[in-house]
């Protein structure tokens, strides 16, 4: 194909939606330039018909005009991996933005263009394999350090069948274009492996064996998701929720807390101050595994929702592609979207411009697919040494109004393990995390057993169920059974389900205290009480309650932790003997 095939012309405009006249064959999503002028703006094929193509231009578009030129890359949106990708902070096209601040500016400039990772990078090199081996796409051919882990060198992702390896750099320092290591497919083509790999984001890695069925339950120390709707290693989770209702704070809270090596964070920003905001906490945010900061094993995507559009649909699946690069070298990677919500918004804004026929709520009809195969990028593998990997996804999604009936919910709910509803009237009541206990769901298991998870469920309907019906009856009407079982489901709320994100020892809470601390509230839900009125057993529970949220508060096992317990349940003894003398 010559250059001249390559080109094309500006034909109509809409939006950031160009309709291009073209010479010579177009492929599918690959990227082509608009050039305005001396800039050239990147976008991406989305359909091609005949003569004529479109493209979603991800900046700005003013000034285009037709008859602009246009050229194509003939290459795929891609993203850039290897070596020091870990605590960046990339936009939705993998612009490294500290850099481009420091060198543009901080109102960024449209059609400039940062290269992900720098190529003049120096990075010390161990092999692990010698000439001769045979390997596999994936295959683990040496490692670098990177931070705190050991970044793996691997055998190119898309090549097929057995590999020998026939040229291995001596152990030393090279930089991300040095060829390292070469290897020679079964057609007898060598291939030189940099330690800079380039993949197309839309396109999953699968330089794996198998993928495995997520079983392990992932630590992620908020007491309800871990207790009552947990979340597997390699799982799938959303967080649906009305605007401030919690769903920004839970996920910072998860990728501080959740037991994984690595956390990439795609902010599809609700409001541009958010990610401001992001972008100066995360840094100060101390690992409480490492004592380093955050960062140190953090990636974060991110765009605000005054970047077009285009921009957003394209981070989640930065996101993703760099979350299976670090599985691929065994490591745990949990992948936070927030909101779905607007990537999904994005692809409503492109298929009207496309004037597709609209699904519901004028979403494209291939809503659920691409929601579906988003998701199907979760999981945990069995790698070419044996060893696993995993990552983790959990989306946040942003429905108007709160209403759990629009389709990005829906299509969502349909593909995910687990369900963590946030309720507005829970936010209301500043009962954080505010997820729904009795609506939210999960298909994982637990480390708490079934059996002590399902009591506490159930008091916590048996309480709503009275609470209802008080509503009708007053409490006067209600018996004093009833009532009891009310106390003890909002008690069970009170101190295991909230937890309070500022106090630094409640913040998180680690399996073996959650399992410890469980036990003792089931003791309480399973308790036989006695009371002689009403008062009697509020004013019970009311001290048993703030006992408790004080016992949260204290450092597990420490001397503080153990009288409080002891103090506990001397109390709900005392309540039993109550009973016993009856
Ligand atoms: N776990 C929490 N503890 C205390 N306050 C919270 C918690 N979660 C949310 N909030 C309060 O609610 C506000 C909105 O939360 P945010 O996560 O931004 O909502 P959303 O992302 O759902 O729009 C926060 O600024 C904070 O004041
Ligand atoms: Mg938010």
């Amino acid at each position: 194909m010559t250059h001249e095939q390559r080109l094309g012309q500006v034909i109509g405009l809409n939006g950031n939606m160009v309709s291009v006249n073209v010479r010579g064959r177009v492929i599918q999503n690959e990227v082509a330039y608009v050039c305005q002028g001396a800039e050239r703006l990147k976008a991406e094929v989305i359909r091609v018909r005949g003569k004529k193509a479109e493209l979603q231009v991800f900046e700005d578009t003013a000034g285009i005009k037709v008859g602009d030129a246009v050229e194509f890359s003939g290459e795929l949106l891609s993203v850039e991996l290897g070596p020091g990708l870990l605590g960046q902070v990339y936009d939705g096209l993998q612009n490294p933005l500290p850099r481009l601040a420091q060198e543009h500016g901080f109102f960024l400039k449209r059609g400039v263009y940062l290269s992900a990772l720098d190529d003049k990078s120096q990075w010390e090199f161990t092999p692990c394999v010698k000439k001769g081996d045979k390997v596999r796409s994936g295959s683990r051919l040496g490692s670098v350090p990177e931070k705190i882990f050991q970044h793996a060198i691997m055998a190119p992702f898309d090549l097929s069948g057995e590999l020998e390896v026939v040229e291995v750099a001596a152990k030393g320092t090279y930089d991300l274009k040095a060829p390292v290591v070469k290897v020679r497919d079964a057609q007898g083509y060598v291939h030189a492996v940099t330690m800079k790999t380039i993949w197309p984001v839309k396109v999953p890695i699968k330089a794996y064996n198998k993928k495995l069925k997520p079983e392990r339950p992932l630590v992620t120390k908020i007491r309800t998701i871990d207790t009552l709707m947990p979340v597997a290693i390699g799982g799938t989770f959303c967080t649906p929720g009305p605007f401030g209702a919690g769903k920004t704070v839970l996920q910072h809270l998860l990728s501080r807390h959740a037991e994984v090596d690595i956390v990439i964070i795609a902010a599809c920003g609700e409001r541009a101050g958010e990610v401001v905001e992001v972008l100066k906490t995360f840094p100060e945010l101390v690992d409480p595994r490492t004592n380093k900061t955050l960062m140190e094993r953090t990636i974060i995507i991110c765009n605000t929702s005054s970047m077009p559009v285009a921009a957003r649909e394209s981070s989640v699946y930065t996101g993703v592609t760099i979350a299976e690069y670090y599985r691929q070298m065994g490591l745990n990677v949990f992948l936070l979207a927030d909101s779905t919500s607007r990537w999904a918004q994005a692809m409503r804004e492109m298929s009207g411009r496309l004037e597709e026929i609209p699904g519901d709520e004028a979403f494209p009809a291939y809503l659920e697919t691409r929601i579906a195969s988003f998701y199907e990028r979760a999981g945990v593998v069995q790698l070419r040494d044996g060893t696993t990997g995993s990552v983790t996804i959990g989306g946040a999604v942003s429905p108007a109004g709160g209403n759990f009936e629009e389709p990005v919910t829906q299509a969502t709910l349909k593909v995910v393990g687990a369900f963590h509803g946030l309720s507005r009237n829970r936010a209301n009541a500043r009962k954080y995390p505010a997820i729904d206990p009795l609506q939210s769901w999960s298909k994982y298991t637990s480390f708490i057993s079934l059996e002590q998870s399902k009591k506490a469920a159930h008091i916590l309907r048996r309480s709503e169920a009275v609470n209802q019906m008080m509503k009708v009856v007053g409490e006067e009407g209600t018996s004093l059974a009833d009532f009891v079982d009310y106390l003890k489901g909002e008690f069970v709320d009170a101190v295991y389900l909230q937890q309070n994100a500022f106090d630094k020892v409640d913040e998180a809470t680690n399996a073996q205290r959650q399992q410890h601390v469980f036990d003792v509230v089931v003791g309480v839900v399973d308790a036989k009480m006695q009371f002689t009125n009403k008062d009697e057993a509020r004013e019970f529970f009311l001290g048993l309650r703030q006992q408790c949220i004080n016992w949260n508060t204290t450092e597990f096992q420490s001397k503080d932790f153990k009288a409080t317990q002891f103090a506990i349940e001397q109390q709900l003894k005392a309540r039993l003997k109550a009973v016993d003398y009856a």
